[in-house]
Parts: structure tokens; C-alpha cells; sequence
């Protein structure tokens, strides 16, 4: 007699256990609450303010997790699925999961080489890292550790339209497969908790690595640094030359930025230029259309809460569309993700594919999310929890665990695939 064959539910849970009997428990916690909470203890307060803290008075970080708390799942019985496919298509690529690692700035301040820890943990998952612009390793070098597992990029459209053209020539060189604007950041939200300790990781240098290795904005911090020293009447082509050293130096040597790098008024000079001119607060659906133009990659939009803007976001010929509020990370008060992701599926049709990311945390939140419209997932501030507790490692781990939950609920609620998931699965919440 052959045995069935497991999945990955009954294979994680198996090595799990198996590890227990030997006297070793998950270096990753199995539930997100016990994540956090050994996360946070790893984490400084600089760095657990950034990642963990959100808009205002953090309503809309609990709208996120209320809107999966309001649905159920009402699982059928007497299916059979023995096993169960996990597998979704995306932009001609069949991905083994449809879970996707969010763009998250700044992770250095979690784990030393984060980007590049979070490359290998993801392609150690099979799944696609959507590589930040905000991000502590150029991308190139993240690229070369992950080899030919997807990645995608996310943009953040600067007000200097080369240097956009620049990052998107470089995203399509580093083998990405899809570009991600995010469009809800065109200026950083009211966050008191990096507020309350004056603390912006950007102006210390941390996640600004896409920018530091890039020859555009090389170029204008060097026209910079010479403007101000000709006001100072010390026009000298050694500043900039020196200026552009110290650059390579902070992207190069120390991903993540330190203070005493900013003592030289150099890579000063570099912070400022990035603060000035990483988004762009006047940009339009007129502009974003443009993209289609100076890319061949698919482009998604994020940020999309309003249906209106996602019908926007197909008439400027985008490919997809990410339901997103940020994490909750920039307007307080706003709509849960999850609330407004079935009237932006309504909007554009049931081809067009819609991610959504907010709030996810488990497995169960992944079937929420597909059987409300989702095409995909992207999770966000639990792997950098993973990241800070075991590297790469964590960061896979972290993946395996949702992969897990998702395969086991699919299962035991009487779904074969995750393709077969719709709201009749759900009921409102009494
Ligand atoms: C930037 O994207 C942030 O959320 O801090």
C-alpha cells in the first residue's frame, strides 16, 4: 500500500513535530501574535517602531485585521482532496503559491544584509519578492543571491522622471518580472510612533541603497554637492568626486547606513537629495499611464481602495492591481483592504489580476482574502519578523508556516484548489 502524499500542510506539521520529539522547537514561532512577540523582543525600539507601527491612532491597522475577523469560513465536508493545488498564474508564470513577499523599506534595521537574507529566504519558499525601493542592498546584488527565482520591483515614482526611467532600466536588467507602483506614498503618513522617537531610518541613511547605487541620482547629488560648494565658493570637481566615493561606501559596505557615515556632508548631501525627490506628491493618472511606454514589463498599481481608481488603473493600461492601505501605515481611519477588495474585483472583471495586501496574517486570511476576489497575496510585516528572528531562514520559515495553514484549511473545507475559491465559502460573522 502507497501512502497519500501529503502537501505541505501535513509536511510542515510533520517536521514540526518530529523536531519536538528531538527536543527542538520552530525557531519561528507557528501564529503571528507569538511572532510579534519574539520578534519584537529581538527587535530595537527604532527598528520595532518602524516595522510594527502604523498611521495616527492605528485605526486603520485594526480595520485591517477586524475585516478578516468578520468573515468565517463555512467549511463543506466529504470532498475527498486529498491533495490540494496551491498553484495560481501570474503574468505567464505559474507560481507554486499565491503568496508573494510585500516591498518593505528599511529592513536592515530588523537584520543586518536584510534585502539579500529576504532574497534567499523567499526563493528558499518559491515565492516572488517584490524588492523595495526603499530597500537596504542595490538590486542588483539581491537579484545575483536569488539566482532565478522570481522577483518583481516596486517603484516609487520620483520627481525626477530619469531617475524613474533609470530605476525601471535597471529593475527589467536585475531579471524583474513585473514593476509594482505604489501609489499611496507620495508622502510618508503621520506615524507617532517613529515620530515619538525622531526617528526616520531614511534620514539615517537605511533604505536608500536603490537610490545610492543609482547613476541618475548619482548624478544629481553630484550636481548638488558642486552647487553648494560653488555657493561656497569652493566649486572643486574633487567634492564630487568624493562625494560619489562616500556614496558607493554607504550602499556598498554598510547597506544599512550608519550615523557616523553622515557626519561628511557627502552622503548628507545623498539623504537630503533622496528626501527631496523619492515621490512624487503631484503625481496623476496622466503620468502613471506613461509607464507603459518606458517599460516592457507588466506594471500593477498599489494603493487601490476605490473602484473608481481601479477602473482608472485599467483605462491607463496597467496589468493589475494591489488592494492595499499600506500596512495601515498612512491615512488613519481609512477602509480595512479587505472591505474594499470585492468592489475593486467588481470594477474590473474577473481576468485582471488583483492582489491584495493589509492585515494578512495566516493561512486562513489567504483563503479570506482568494475567496473575496484575490488573485494573490502579499504578506508584509511577519516576515521581517522572521528576518529578525533567523535571517533567511525565518523568512522562509515564516512563508512555510502560512503555505501550510492554507493547504490544511483548503482541505479540511472541502476546496481542491485555490483557484475554486469563492464567497460562497464565507459567512458574515454573526
Ligand atoms: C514606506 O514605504 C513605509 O511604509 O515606511
Amino acid at each position: 500500500m502507497t501512502s497519500p502524499p501529503e502537501g505541505p500542510g501535513r509536511a510542515r506539521q510533520s517536521l514540526v513535530y518530529r523536531a519536538g520529539v528531538l527536543g527542538h522547537r520552530p525557531a519561528v514561532p507557528t501564529d503571528f501574535a507569538e511572532l510579534e512577540s519574539r520578534a519584537r523582543a529581538q527587535m530595537s525600539p527604532r527598528a520595532w517602531a518602524y516595522v510594527a507601527g502604523g498611521a495616527g491612532e492605528g485605526a486603520t491597522m485594526r480595520a485591517n485585521r477586524e475585516a478578516f475577523d468578520r468573515w468565517r469560513i463555512l467549511p463543506r465536508m466529504g470532498a475527498g482532496h486529498v491533495v490540494r493545488d496551491l498553484s495560481v498564474d501570474l503574468f505567464g508564470r505559474t507560481l507554486p503559491t499565491p503568496l508573494l513577499l510585500a516591498p518593505i523599506g528599511a529592513a536592515a534595521l530588523a537584520h543586518r544584509d536584510s534585502d539579500l537574507h529576504i532574497g534567499r529566504g523567499a526563493a528558499a519558499a518559491g515565492v516572488p519578492y517584490v524588492l523595495s525601493n526603499q530597500g537596504c542592498s542595490p538590486m542588483e546584488d539581491v537579484a545575483a543571491v536569488m539566482g532565478g527565482s522570481p522577483r518583481w520591483f516596486q517603484l516609487y515614482w520620483s520627481t525626477d522622471e530619469p531617475l524613474v526611467d533609470s530605476l525601471l532600466r535597471r529593475a527589467e536588467a536585475s531579471g524583474a518580472e513585473a514593476v509594482v507602483v505604489t501609489l499611496d506614498t507620495t508622502m510618508l503618513g503621520w506615524r507617532p510612533q517613529d515620530l515619538n522617537l525622531g526617528s526616520l531610518p531614511f534620514s539615517q541613511g537605511i533604505g536608500i541603497a536603490q537610490y545610492t547605487s543609482d547613476p541618475r541620482f548619482r548624478e544629481i547629488v553630484g550636481e548638488r554637492v558642486a552647487a553648494a560648494a560653488a555657493r561656497g565658493g569652493k566649486a572643486d570637481v574633487q567634492v564630487t568626486v568624493g562625494a560619489l566615493r562616500s556614496l558607493l561606501s554607504i550602499s556598498r559596505e554598510h547597506p544599512g547606513g550608519t550615523r557616523a557615515n553622515l557626519r561628511s556632508p557627502e552622503p548628507r548631501a545623498a539623504v537630503e537629495t533622496f528626501l527631496d525627490i523619492y515621490s512624487n506628491p503631484g503625481l496623476t493618472w496622466e503620468t502613471l499611464a506613461t509607464v507603459k511606454q518606458r517599460t516592457s514589463l507588466p506594471v500593477l498599481v498599489k494603493g487601490v481602495l476605490h473602484p473608481d481608481d481601479a477602473r482608472r488603473a485599467v483605462e491607463a493600461g496597467m496589468d493589475g492591481i494591489v488592494v492595499s492601505n499600506h500596512g495601515g501605515r498612512q491615512v488613519d481611519g481609512a477602509v480595512a483592504s479587505l472591505d474594499a477588495l470585492p468592489a475593486v474585483r467588481q470594477a474590473v472583471g474577473p481576468e485582471l489580476p488583483v492582489l491584495l495586501d493589509s492585515g494578512v496574517r495566516s493561512g486562513s486570511d489567504v483563503v479570506k482574502a482568494m475567496a473575496l476576489g484575490a488573485t494573490a497575496v502579499l504578506l508584509g510585516r511577519s516576515y521581517v519578523y522572521g528576518l529578525a528572528l533567523a535571517g533567511a531562514d525565518g523568512v522562509r520559515d515564516v512563508v512555510a508556516n502560512v503555505v501550510a495553514e492554507l493547504d490544511l484549511t483548503l482541505g479540511l473545507s472541502g476546496v481542491g484548489s485555490v483557484r475554486d475559491l469563492t464567497p460562497d465559502l464565507l459567512v458574515a460573522a454573526p
